[in-house]
């Protein structure tokens, strides 16, 4: 099992006490801002314990569907506990290697995650594969690039370089996975990169 595994499968029991309501209410407003159209399908890439699911399955309603994909089994667990919806489903596995087929999603929206992605570009690849044409991906934080990025050195040991690239990094690292429109905002408040499969 590799070590960020191991370290997140660790923190799975105790993972939603260390969210602020601060951060909720953040995330809130920034699931809102995405205006998910109801009735698409959303894939939640590093949904964690599922802290956005209950966000996002009311923006796509009963007509949508909400995936949550995270490769820490413990976490996935936490989430299983917490949300069970008939157009819910969680699902085992790496955001390098997604389970899903091709252009299987309308919207792909990955919180708190990317830095932690062994291989940025190879999860970005796949965040295009799996997304139909005009599918948009969203990649966010409810926090600057700068708090993150101190957040994870301070932390150290398995996330201490799970760093997220400058601005133009980013924008380069979508725009050769298949991605255009790309925008990319980032404020104390919350970081957000956005961009449609060509
Ligand atoms: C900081 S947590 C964020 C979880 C959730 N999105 C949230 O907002 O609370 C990062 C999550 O990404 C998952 N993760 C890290 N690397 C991954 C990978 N390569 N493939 C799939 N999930 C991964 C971890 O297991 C963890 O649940």
């Amino acid at each position: 099992m590799s070590h960020k595994k191991a370290y997140f499968d660790e923190k799975a029991a105790k993972w939603d006490t260390l969210i602020e309501d601060e951060v909720i209410l953040r995330l809130k407003n920034m699931v809102e801002e995405l205006a998910l159209p109801p009735g698409c399908k959303v894939l939640d890439l590093g949904t964690g314990t599922g802290v956005l699911v209950p966000l996002l399955i009311e923006a796509v309603g009963s007509a949508g569907n909400v995936v949550g994909l995270d490769f820490a089994p413990q976490m996935l667990a936490e989430a299983r506990k917490k949300y069970q919806y008939p157009n819910l489903e969680f699902i085992e596995g790496a955001a390098e290697e997604i389970p899903l087929t091709d252009q299987a999603v309308d919207e792909v929206v990955c919180n708190s995650a990317f830095p932690h992605f062994d291989d940025l570009r190879r999860s970005a690849q796949e965040m295009a594969r799996v997304l139909r044409p005009g599918g948009r991906v969203t990649v966010m934080h409810p926090h600057s690039r700068e708090y993150i990025n101190n957040l994870h050195v301070s932390l150290g040991g398995a996330v201490q370089n799970c760093l997220l690239p400058e601005e133009k990094e980013m924008k380069s690292i979508f725009a050769e996975a298949g991605f255009a429109e790309i925008t990319l905002e980032d404020a104390p408040q919350g970081y957000c990169l956005s961009g449609r499969k060509a």
